[in-house]
């Protein structure tokens, strides 16, 4: 299907009308795709065609009561007057990677009319939270995953297999502290999420439907998310599957429009890094700008590969083919949230810039070594730079 064609027959399902064959490709497509991502879904059965299918269990209702604006988790004050960061998610695994048997993937914390939530959590000062069913399964633990900002991400999508690789290579062959590695999956190159283990973008937004709001779709044919056989009762609530939908509850050409909306949220353009950003070895594995298929430069602040973080940072909840300790250069670039309102690294327990250096170890330990060393000045120059982005 043409672009086109693609956000018009999703326009048509929503509006229950035809639209005019009119010149209007990718601003439409970005349009119709921004619907969907603010959209608050609702539970199957629902009259209203193509906007039901939530859960049963589910994190959100919607992208954005993660990504709000399009931008990643930050930090709310709670009822109790304590703040907290909205926006994250528990996540669920053992050191090599194998999801909790009875929770799986990561904790929902709502569920539909009906059904219980699977638990609660805060994270702030760290992470707490209570369970509504059995406890974790034996080896399994629990990790926090804040969610991250999505300008200038999906522009990954373009960024090719050999630009990421090369690097990989070029780490092994200094013999450097710095030794990332390309997160091969059985998809391809990883490029998205803290271990970069999604491949592209329509992987992501459809993985997201899937586990974080409970919606099926040709790529993750699950109507029932993230609920496991043991959820009994999850099992047995109504889903929204629908041959309107290609038989699951979302179509391909509805996760291509929301593809098109975040393609259309761009970083701010690159312009030469600061001297000290590189001398200080940040540079190294925060690569400002990776080359894409066209030859054209794409604003990037991160190599694409895992990196040996430490002992720190490592929360024992590993992903198949990644270990717990292992963690993708996270790109900095910055959303349009104000710098007291972000957390920073996958579990928010930085509260600035400064902090999320100190807490760089394994493989960046040299370069936060530098950063240590450098003059009061300097330091900040560096973070005001890094908050610049
Ligand atoms: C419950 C909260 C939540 C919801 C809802 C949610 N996300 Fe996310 N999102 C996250 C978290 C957490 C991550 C990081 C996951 C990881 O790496 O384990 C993430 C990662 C991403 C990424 C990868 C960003 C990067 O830096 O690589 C994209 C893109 C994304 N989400 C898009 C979406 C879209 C589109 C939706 C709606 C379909 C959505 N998300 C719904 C929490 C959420
Ligand atoms: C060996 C590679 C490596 C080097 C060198 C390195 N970083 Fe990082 N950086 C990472 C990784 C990997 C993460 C994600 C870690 C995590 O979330 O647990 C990260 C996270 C960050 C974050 C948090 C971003 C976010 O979105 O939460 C900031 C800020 C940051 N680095 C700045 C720097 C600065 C400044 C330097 C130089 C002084 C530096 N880093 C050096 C690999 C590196």
């Amino acid at each position: 299907m043409t672009r086109r064609l693609q956000a018009l027959s999703v326009l048509a399902l929503f509006a229950g009308m035809l639209l005019p064959d009119a010149g209007c490709a990718d601003p439409l497509d970005a349009a119709v795709g921004k619907a969907l991502f603010d959209r608050q879904w609702i539970p199957a059965p629902s009259s209203t065609n193509g906007t039901d299918g939530l859960g049963p269990l589910f994190a959100s209702r919607s992208c954005t009561g993660c990504h709000a604006r399009a931008d990643g988790a930050h930090v709310v004050v709670r009822d109790d007057g304590k703040p907290d960061i909205a926006g994250a998610v528990v996540r669920f695994g053992t050191a090599d990677g194998t999801t909790d048997s009875y929770y799986g993937l990561e904790l929902q914390t709502n569920a539909i009319p009906g059904l219980k939530p699977e638990g609660s959590a805060r994270f702030l000062p760290h992470l707490s939270y209570n369970l509504n069913g059995p406890p974790l399964g034996e080896g399994v633990h629990a990790g926090v995953r804040l969610a991250p900002q999505l300008f200038g991400k999906a522009k990954f999508d373009d960024v090719p297999d050999e630009e990421i690789v090369k690097r990989a290579a070029a780490n092994a062959k200094s013999g450097g502290p710095v030794k990332g590695r390309a997160n091969v999956t059985p998809h391809g190159i990883g490029r998205y999420g803290w271990k970069a283990a999604h491949v592209s973008i329509d992987e992501q937004i459809a993985r997201a439907f899937a586990f974080d709001i409970g919606l099926s779709s040709p790529l993750f044919p699950l109507p029932y998310g993230d609920c496991t056989t043991a959820e009994t009762a999850c099992l047995s609530a109504p889903n929204g599957e629908s041959p309107a939908f290609e038989g699951r509850e979302l179509s391909s050409p509805m996760i291509g429009v929301v593809a098109s909306y975040l393609k259309s949220l761009r970083a701010r353009p690159v312009t030469e890094a600061l001297a000290l950003f590189t001398s200080t070895g940040c540079a190294a594995c925060h690569v400002p700008a990776l080359t894409a298929r066209d030859g054209r430069q794409i604003p990037a602040f991160t190599d694409l590969l895992l990196h040996d973080m430490g002992p720190g940072l490592d929360d024992h909840v590993g992903e198949p083919g990644v270990k717990s300790f292992e963690w993708r250069t996270a790109p900095l670039i910055n959303g349009r949230l104000r710098p007291e309102d972000r957390r920073y690294l996958h579990d928010g327990s930085a509260a600035t810039v400064e902090d999320a250096i100190e807490r760089h170890g394994g493989e960046a330990e040299h370069s936060r070594n530098l950063f240590e060393a450098l003059k009061v000045d300097d330091k900040k120059r560096l973070v005001d730079y890094v908050n610049g982005l």
